[in-house]
């Protein structure tokens, strides 16, 4: 990689760069302690401008797992931005105490805004319903362990594709990897945007609002959130914030090697019953993220773990 990275969409990585961090995800499963000192005095920072469990959490156990530190915040107000400070401002100033930073923003395009003014790499980490790259490489690393060698899968992505940004970078990834089936499931208010739907080759998706009707076909079932806070209407959020719940029996005609996968947070379109089902793996999935994120803080470190 050259000497400045940022990754602020999938596609600013190449295939093969993406074929690489998988592969050293991989690597790090089998032997984590090979890489305990791989970035021994590095500093990772975490600007979150928007709540976040997984995100957050996972990028600061990659930094400690692989030997580096962490700094950062997860309020806003906390920092000089609640007197004013803009976004490049932040991002000019942490990048002169950091080797690396991870920003979420509600706003679209502000980490891509960011890294026009920073000189540490900048990493996305979700903005508003745009893109979460780090998402998408965790959902590839999980489909590549737990469903080897499926080469054709069928994906259903069910819920809130209009504003749910991990189905966004997720699908347009796919679309890269080679031949998918893409069933998109949800009611009309919500659909996939048109920009998602214009990278894949035509035929290769349908648009339905029922999930029954998918099920059975289906090797991989992407569930997400209906995404509350993107909502300008909190009485359109009520009306369709239950469109679809997942429950064993609605699983019952579901393939028995299908898996679950789910970014998570969940609210309540997963019972709870299915948890003990080995179909889900949203669980797993999220391990798998701390996993691919220890890969991509080396790769753009360009240090090599030992
Ligand atoms: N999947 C995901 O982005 O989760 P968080 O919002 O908890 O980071």
């Amino acid at each position: 990689m050259s000497s400045v990275r940022h990754l602020i969409e999938p596609t600013d990585l190449t295939q093969q760069e993406i074929e690489e961090i998988l592969q050293l995800a991989e690597k790090i499963i089998e032997k984590p302690e090979a890489y305990a000192n791989a970035c021994n005095g590095k500093l990772l920072a975490t600007l979150f401008f928007e709540p976040s469990t997984r995100t957050r959490f996972s990028f600061e156990a990659a930094m400690l797992r692989l030997g580096g530190r962490i700094i950062g915040f997860s309020e806003p107000n906390s920092s000089s931005v609640a007197k004013g400070e803009s976004v490049k401002d932040t991002i000019r100033t942490i990048a002169c105490y950091s080797d690396i930073a991870v920003i979420r923003h509600p706003k679209e395009g502000v980490p891509r805004l960011a890294s026009k003014y920073s000189d540490i790499p900048v990493i996305n980490a979700g903005d508003g319903g745009h893109q979460h790259p780090t998402q998408t490489l965790t959902d590839l690393l999980t489909m590549r362990v737990l469903k080897k060698g499926l080469e054709h899968p069928t994906v259903g992505f069910c819920g809130d594709l209009k504003f749910g940004r991990t189905v966004h970078s997720f699908v347009k990834t796919l679309a890269k990897q080679g031949e998918a089936k893409y069933i998109f499931i949800s009611p009309p208010e919500l659909k996939i945007p048109e920009y998602i739907k214009e990278e894949l080759p035509e035929g290769s998706y349908v648009e339905i609002s029922s999930l029954d009707q998918a099920m059975e076909e289906l090797d991989v079932l992407y569930m997400t959130r209906i995404q509350r806070e993107r909502f300008l209407d909190e009485g359109e959020y009520m009306r369709l914030k239950d469109c679809y719940i997942l429950n064993n029996e609605k699983l019952e005609h579901a393939k028995e090697d299908m898996i679950i996968m789910h970014p998570l947070p969940r609210v309540n379109e997963i019972a709870d019953e299915v948890d003990k089902d080995p179909r889900a793996v949203y669980f797993q999935q999220a391990k798998f993220g701390m996993y691919v994120r220890m890969a991509l803080i080396i790769k753009l470190l360009e240090m090599e773990g030992k």
